[in-house]
């Protein structure tokens, strides 16, 4: 596995996939733990962002504190993305959320953007791409590319689950960007998708399968 990726080690992360990847487990509990192994992603795919001081005043007196230096851009891609968005936010309530609609052809297995909202002037120094599924790695190298179209200089991948043949893909399209993953899985079926996986991330949160 090469410097740019990072599989999470940590056991709650661990715990929570066993849970969502279980066939047992309905929307709304899918939806509760989306979230939250979405917070603790974003908490490892975090820990490098730079700070700098400010003076806090304590009840007790003065004391040299710290605020991130950058502007946080979240992009979840709808609409599986969607899911992470919330737990993700609370981490970082400053940031502007922006959205990228795709949605794979299921015979191409190709990216088709629908929508995409941005600010009119893209001012965040890092985006977090939120999206639960890696599989082919079509959506996100699309979505990345997208994002750099729009001068955003530095992009983080966050997904649950990933298959060894997206992370390639990623890697060759773009090395640049480090990809927080929960779980490498062992490949792509011959429909594209991921085994073991946990099934169609999109409907199982929306209740659409
Ligand atoms: C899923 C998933 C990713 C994409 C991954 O979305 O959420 O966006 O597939 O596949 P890839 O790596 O092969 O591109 P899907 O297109 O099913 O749309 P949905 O989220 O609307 O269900
Ligand atoms: N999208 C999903 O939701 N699941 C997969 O396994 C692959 C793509």
């Amino acid at each position: 596995m090469s410097d740019n990726v990072f599989p999470s080690k940590h056991p709650l992360v661990a715990h929570k996939l066993a849970l969502l990847r279980s066939v047992e487990t309905q929307p709304k509990k899918f939806r509760e733990l989306v979230r939250e192994i979405s917070i603790l992603l974003a908490y490892e795919a975090t820990a490098d962002l730079d700070l700098k001081p400010v003076e806090v005043t304590t009840p007790m007196g003065q004391t040299i504190g710290h605020e991130l230096t950058y502007d946080i851009g979240l992009v979840p891609i709808l609409r599986a993305g969607l899911g992470m968005v919330e737990g993700v936010w609370e981490m970082v309530p400053q940031a502007e959320v922006w959205h990228i609609g795709l949605k794979r052809n299921e015979r191409t297995l190709e990216p088709m953007q629908y929508y995409a909202v941005k600010p009119v002037e893209p001012h965040v120094q890092v985006c977090l791409m939120l999206d639960p599924m890696l599989a082919t790695g079509g959506s996100a190298s699309a979505a990345i590319t997208l994002l750099k179209s729009w001068g955003v200089k530095r992009v983080k991948y966050l997904g649950l689950i990933a298959a060894p043949e997206g992370i390639a893909r990623l890697q060759v399209d773009h090395p640049d960007v480090p990809i927080h993953i929960g779980a490498v899985d062992s490949h792509l079926n011959e429909v594209g998708y991921i085994v073991p996986g946990l099934g169609d991330a999109g409907d199982r949160q929306f209740g659409t399968a």
